[in-house]
């Protein structure tokens, strides 16, 4: 096919920004300083090392090395605890329907996400097995917004980046995508995703004839 599409996890596939929040939020808790969700969304998208590291400047706070390195593993154990209780009806409505769209049309998927339990959640809701290729926390050395993680996508795909559609519900993601030159999707509110290309409130309201705009 001419055309691939790059799929974010959190948030566009899966409804798991809402426990990466509240795992974040245990944290804010436990420093004593607030972490609303209007704070929440710089830190999605972004990897865990980066989003403890903005946590620690909105908080104004500042730790020793070994005591991030606590914080760190003690946020993925909180997350963890939501994400092994997920199953299939957290797919995120219309990412089904959506997937079974490009199946029918042929053009290959991929996942592109800055997690580094991608592949736990995906097996979780069933999923994982659909993708054509995962790129995730664990193949990347730069976090979103550098477009590392869409380029590698881009090659397992086996096409070049402006063949490729991202769909992104963070400000981090969606930078990065224009950043690799690729046509970008965000999912979710039309203001804070302005960057994008295309906008739409939720995977639900894609047209049915959306891909047929670009060259297949
Ligand atoms: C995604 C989420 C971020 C999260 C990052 C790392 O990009 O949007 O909120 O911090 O992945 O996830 P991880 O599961 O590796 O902590
Ligand atoms: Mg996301």
């Amino acid at each position: 096919n001419t055309i691939g599409v790059i799929f974010d996890l959190d948030g566009v596939i899966v409804d798991t920004a809402k426990y990466h929040y509240l795992a974040w939020k245990k944290l804010a808790d436990a420093l004593g300083f607030e972490f609303t969700e209007a704070n929440n969304e710089l830190l999605k998208g972004v990897s865990r090392v980066r989003s403890l590291e903005i946590l620690l400047g909105i908080g104004k706070v500042t730790v020793s090395e070994t005591e991030k390195q606590k914080m760190l593993i003690s946020k993925n154990e909180d997350y963890l605890g939501y994400i092994t209780k997920m199953n299939a009806n957290e797919i995120l409505p219309g990412a089904e329907k959506l997937l079974n769209t490009l199946d029918a049309l042929g053009i290959h998927y991929v996942l592109g996400s800055a997690s580094k339990n991608a592949e736990l959640i995906l097996k979780q809701v069933n999923l994982y097995h659909r993708f054509y290729g995962i790129v995730d926390g664990n193949d990347v050395s730069k976090a979103k917004p550098d477009p590392e993680v869409f380029l590698i996508g881009a090659k397992k795909l086996n096409l070049s980046p402006e063949k490729c559609i991202v769909f992104e519900d963070a400000i981090a993601g969606v930078e990065a995508a224009n950043i690799a030159g690729m046509t970008s999707v965000g999912i979710g509110d039309k203001e804070t995703l302005k960057a994008a290309d295309f906008n739409f409130n939720n995977l639900t309201e894609i047209p049915e004839d959306f891909f047929s705009k670009f060259s297949i």
